[in-house]
């Protein structure tokens, strides 16, 4: 019998240790440590990452070859857009959100899609064979009496990382898709499926098969509570892309973004929307977002947000009401709670707008979170909108960030956002005065430059509408 050691390995950050802590000194988890036993000589994490295929060979870097990576064509635009262009040949992917999200319904529709022309391996061990054809018949056009399942998608139900590579082995699959990696498991390491050793080591081989010649390969992972793949971080440093599908489980819209990746832009987003049958994809998002929105309510501002290459029009909700028993409460959805406290604070010191004793909430319409401060402005206008009972005129975008002083900040990007607001529409842009004269606007919208909150939020109630046409305030 091969000797074994004990260790204790920190469920959140992975962090060994030889001896159990009560909280982790890298982390500062508390009660995250978990016995582990490994065969000697296993070091579980491996010092350094083998070559990536074979031996490797040191290159001038002019004799590297230059050509970008083929890849493989994925026929969902919103799709490909995030991976930076479409799959690369022996890639590892993670693809992680909240249970329910719609996970594995984007990856059997992506893998139906490509099964026309790839080999594809659909690896579940969260569902039977026919859970999943059940999803299939959902997804694939309706209509003709019988769909038309395609000859090269394969399925199995299995959690056994040997028996999967044993799968590979005999099928030799182009793509291949494990949902999910928590459930996956190598039976040489003690710990349970979903530990983080597990998790780690399974990612890691998996890694090595795509890199080797293998499958471009596509993990499925759940979120923890705390807001990490797996609870490992680890795992977002073995794969070469990790895209996250965010929204809310009870609205339609989905963000698919990618967080990491080594073959593109990262931050970029693809936007789609849960229907009955499946995800369909959302090419005008702004159009999409701006739908439902009631034109001249008090308390609704529009924010031209940057998704990666990408500016997105969305419209922000505010909403005041007397606090009760001098409790205010602030609520925010899909904003950084921080950063409406901020902004509430400059309301309240720099506009003067008295909100020490108003519960405030504020709502990103169709499930988006934002963490871009260009929203700042427009988050400020929707409180103060709803605070004086006052619609912001409708035709009007309003971007910037806020800062201490209530002065305004010019985001990046300027111009894209301003042309995609015109192009829906919209007259009149609110943006933070330019400290040195650069490029002129773009011409298709009236752009109006305030110095601080206090000038652009009356410029945004109309109540300068007096102003002659395309003068820029000084
Ligand atoms: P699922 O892909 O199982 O989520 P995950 O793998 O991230 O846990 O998606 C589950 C949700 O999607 C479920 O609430 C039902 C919904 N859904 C639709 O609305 N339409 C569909 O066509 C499908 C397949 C699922
Ligand atoms: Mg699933």
């Amino acid at each position: 019998m091969p000797k074994t050691h004990t260790r204790y390995v920190c469920q959140q950050c992975g962090r060994i240790s030889a001896a159990y802590m009560g909280k982790c000194p890298q982390c500062g988890s508390f009660n995250s440590m978990v016995e582990e036993i490994v065969p000697d000589g296993s070091s579980g994490a491996k010092a350094a990452p083998r070559g990536l295929s074979g031996r490797s060979t040191p290159r001038r870097l002019g004799e590297v070859s230059g050509e970008a990576e083929d890849r493989i064509p994925v026929p969902m635009e919103e799709f490909a857009r995030v991976l930076g262009g479409g799959i690369v040949p022996g890639s590892i992917v993670l693809v992680g959100d909240d249970p329910g999200i719609g996970k594995s319904t984007l990856m059997l529709q992506m893998t139906l899609l490509m099964a026309d022309r790839l080999r594809v391996l659909y690896v579940s061990g969260e569902e039977s064979e026919r859970q999943i054809k059940m999803r299939a018949s959902r997804i694939l056009p309706q209509g003709e009496k019988k769909p038309a399942f395609p000859e090269n998608l394969f399925l199995v139900t299995e959690t056994n990382l040997d028996t999967i590579y044993e799968h590979i082995a005999e099928i030799k699959p182009d793509l291949l898709v494990i949902d999910s990696i928590q459930t996956v498991y190598m039976p040489e390491l003690e710990s349970a499926a979903g530990s983080v050793s597990q998790v780690r080591e399974s990612a890691s081989r998996l890694r090595e098969l795509a890199k080797n010649g293998g499958p471009a390969v596509f993990v499925i992972g759940h979120v923890t509570k705390e807001g990490t793949i797996a609870g490992p971080r680890v795992l977002e440093h073995i794969v070469d892309t990790v895209l996250y599908l965010e929204g809310d489980r009870f609205q339609a819209y989905r963000l698919l973004r990618s967080v990491k990746n080594r073959f593109g832009a990262t931050a970029e987003v693809g936007v789609f929307e849960m229907l009955e049958h499946g995800l369909a994809e959302v090419s005008n998002p702004s159009e999409a977002f701006l739908a439902e929105r009631m034109v001249n309510a008090a308390g609704s501002a529009i924010a031209v947000t940057m998704e990666g290459t990408r500016p997105l029009l969305v419209e922000i909700q505010g909403l005041t009401s007397a606090a009760q028993f001098g409790n205010a409460r602030r609520t925010p959805n899909g904003v950084d709670y921080n950063r409406l406290l901020m902004i509430a604070a400059v309301l309240t010191r720099r506009v003067r707008l008295n909100l020490a004793e108003a519960d405030i909430f504020v709502n990103v319409v169709g499930g988006l979170k934002i963490d871009e401060p260009a929203a700042d402005l427009a988050i400020a206008a929707a409180i103060a909108s709803s605070m004086r009972d006052a619609p912001v005129r409708a035709d009007t975008v309003l971007i910037g960030e806020i800062g201490l002083a209530g002065e305004l900040r010019m985001p990046s990007q300027m111009p894209v956002r301003l042309r995609e607001a015109a192009k829906l529409g919209f007259k009149t842009a609110i943006v933070p005065k330019r400290l040195r004269k650069g490029e002129p606007w773009p011409g298709d919208i009236e752009v109006i430059e305030a110095r601080a909150v206090q000038q652009a939020l009356e410029l945004a109630f109309g109540i300068q509408r007096e102003l002659p046409q395309g003068r820029k305030v000084a």
